[in-house]
């Protein structure tokens, strides 16, 4: 099952004013719906505001799901990590975006004008398993101060993912809304996947297993380097105080953060010397080839967001979505400075392996343009416990 997110220029042409619900208290608050203004508080209670869902995915619907309760929510999650995939999701969904609050709704199967929260972070977090009527009036003019993308698969709107900020109202740039379309399909995905479970149930160490194998077949190197590149990102993981989650997530995220070259022609991955501009472009493409590899595995999502995410840079001129600074999730940045490390204290067919001093200074010299300066501190400490200055 694909999950898909609507085309932002749809989304756009539909961007009307309705009633809306807030999360928070329940109050019916007149919303912009649409992509054309990030979210704000509720005016009521300072809740982050609901978005409306799509009528037109209403009541033909014959797949619509229904979660009548938080414990039938918490049933989504049994136990371990791909229990609390949706909530990381919004997490990382606030945390990229620099906003103040996120929420995950998913449609009521037997009431379409009903929907649920089944994650939140930020001010919408007690409202974890309410219900909320979420039928659309015309309503006044007001200015909204959010952003929601619809979570949709075989045609019909599931959902929405919504973000939302303290600070006034402003336009979104073209580039946070292909960011938020992105997180969307990995939210829409996740919601799909947790619908799926019993169809779907199994140890999610087989997939994993699976793709770093492909990765191996690919170059036996690159899933040397990668094993590396764990070890390092995960220490370094744990000197920034990463939770139990979010260490799962740097692990897999730094194992399989290449897994996208398998998408990448030989002839330009095994090229010597330098790569044209054309070839560029396609290595480029690796991140979000992996991210796409791993979205639709269940419990990879925000995986697939961190290994999307590896090759940006801490002044916004990475690729693929240009993301600067703490926007740029903290996994992908530990994972880029290893990675790093780990190629320059490595030997390659056409260089010897540099010392571990000299990567360190190439490290730094790149710190505050390329690195999180914070980051290559930790890899500085961790490294300096067992090499000697
Ligand atoms: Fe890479």
């Amino acid at each position: 099952m694909e999950a898909r997110v609507q085309h932002q220029d749809e989304y756009r042409a539909q961007n009307v004013l309705e009633r809306c619900v807030c999360a928070g208290c329940g109050a019916h608050l007149d919303c912009t719906v649409g992509l054309a203004t990030i979210g704000g508080l509720c005016t009521v209670c300072g809740g982050t505001t609901a978005v409306p869902l799509d009528r037109r995915g209403g009541a033909s619907s014959s797949r619509r799901f229904a979660l009548a309760s938080a414990s039938e929510i918490g049933m989504l999650g049994e136990s371990g990590y791909r229990g609390i995939v949706l909530d990381r999701l919004a997490k990382q969904a606030a945390e990229i975006l620099e906003l103040d609050g996120s929420c995950i709704y998913a449609r009521d199967q037997h009431d379409s004008t009903m929907s649920i929260v089944v994650a939140a972070h930020g001010p919408a977090e007690g409202s974890v398993g309410r219900r909320l009527n979420t039928s659309c009036e015309p309503a006044p003019s007001v200015r909204s101060r959010r952003a929601a993308m619809r979570l949709q698969w075989d045609g019909e709107v599931q959902g929405s993912l919504t973000v939302s900020a303290k600070a006034d109202a402003r336009e979104f740039k073209p580039q946070e809304l292909a960011v938020l379309r992105s997180l969307a399909v990995a939210a829409g995905a996740a919601l799909a996947h947790a619908y799926e479970r019993p169809a779907v149930s199994g140890d999610i160490r087989d997939p994993i297993g699976k793709l770093a194998t492909s990765l191996a077949d690919l170059d036996a190197r690159t899933a040397e380097h990668s094993r590396d590149v764990v070890k390092l990102a995960c220490k370094i993981g744990e000197a920034a105080g990463f939770s139990r989650a979010a260490l799962t997530e740097l692990a897999v995220a730094a194992l399989l953060h290449d897994v996208g070259k398998v998408r990448v022609p030989g002839s330009i991955l095994g090229k010597r010397g330098p790569l044209t501009e054309s070839e560029r472009e396609v290595m480029a493409q690796h991140p979000g080839f992996g991210a796409e590899a791993l979205t639709p595995v269940a419990g990879l999502e925000v995986v697939a967001i961190l290994v999307r995410y590896h090759h940006e840079q801490w002044d916004g001129s990475g690729y693929p979505d240009g993301l600067y600074g703490r926007r740029i999730p903290r996994a992908s940045r530990i994972i880029a400075a290893s990675d790093a490390y780990s190629a320059m204290t490595s030997d390659r067919p056409y260089r010897d392996a540099m010392s571990h001093e000299r990567a360190l200074a190439e490290l730094w010299a790149c710190a505050g343009s390329q690195f999180d300066p914070e980051v290559v501190a930790h890899l500085e400490d961790v490294l300096a416990r067992k090499v000697p200055a």
